[in-house]
């Protein structure tokens, strides 16, 4: 058992190895985080995931989420051994959840770093999907939700997970990138323009003796030339949303 660090960062440490206890991993001392339940969800809560992705998509600019029906989530609960589902219950009620299941194939072919992940030998899992209920936002579900997941994983001896992650969603990057993920590169869905987004083992070849390189959120010229030089994100510095300057570090080659 290990002390309780409900936001630790990204990085899959060896100290994570051992019996959890994810109930008391996941306790926060704010009084008004008390209500609110982690939870491992299986095949039993795809309807409620379901409904819960429905109305959060309706509230939410078009592109943050991929397209997705029933028979998705249902698909994905059906394979329990491929699937990392997590949520967050409030009396009760599903009110968040974030989705991971393993990748079969090379998710998003072409880009470089992932391409030196083959699927079918070293598992790799990819994001389903992360909502937080608007009532509920503003919690920091979001990123207790990727500590559990990280922890679930790790017991598998998954070291790789990647998602997508829509360009103007600042809010999920935020989460993602001080959760201890990078982005990588772009790439376009059905939906919209996305980076994507990696966490894992292969974050150790992240240069971090290099000076970093900050570029505006918003100047995604600079970026991509920076992704194709052989850096990736790491970090956001704080500031307005739209104002932001996100960090980069080359790569060892
Ligand atoms: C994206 C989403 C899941 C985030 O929900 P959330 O958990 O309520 O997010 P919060 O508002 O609590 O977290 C946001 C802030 O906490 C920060 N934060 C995250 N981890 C933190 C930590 N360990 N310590 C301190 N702050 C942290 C975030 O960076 C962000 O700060 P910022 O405003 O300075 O960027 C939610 O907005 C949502 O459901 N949106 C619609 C669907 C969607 O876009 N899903 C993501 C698809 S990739």
């Amino acid at each position: 058992m290990f002390a309780p660090v409900p936001y630790a960062r990204y990085s899959f440490p060896d100290n994570l190895i051992g019996e959890t206890n994810l109930q008391e991993e996941l306790s926060v001392d704010a009084p008004n985080m008390a209500a609110f339940q982690p939870v491992v969800l299986d095949a039993a809560d795809a309807g409620s995931a379901y409904a819960l992705y429905s109305l959060v998509d309706r509230l939410t600019p078009y592109g943050f989420l991929a397209r997705r029906k029933l028979a998705d989530f249902e698909g994905a609960f059906a394979d329990p051994d491929s699937l990392v589902a997590v949520g967050v219950r409030k009396e009760g009620r599903l009110i968040a959840y974030s989705i991971c299941r393993r990748a079969m194939r090379p998710p998003y072919p072409g880009n470089l770093f992932l391409s030196r992940i083959d699927p079918a030998i070293t598992p790799l899992y990819v994001g389903i999907g992360t909502v937080v209920l608007p009532d509920f936002q503003g919690h920091l579900l979001m990123a207790q939700m990727l500590g559990l997941r990280r922890r679930l994983l790790f017991e598998r001896r998954v070291h790789h997970v990647a998602g997508l992650v829509a360009i103007d969603n600042v809010l999920s990057i935020g989460n993602l990138l001080r959760a201890g993920a990078a982005l990588l590169g772009f790439h376009e869905d059905e939906t919209a323009m996305n980076y994507i987004a990696y966490g894992g083992d292969m974050l150790s070849r992240l240069d971090r003796k290099s000076i970093s390189i900050a570029v505006p959120v918003g100047d995604r010229k600079q970026q991509a030339r920076l992704f194709d030089n052989g850096h990736i994100a790491f970090s956001l510095r704080p500031g307005k949303m739209k104002q932001r300057d996100m960090l980069f570090l080359p790569l060892i080659p």
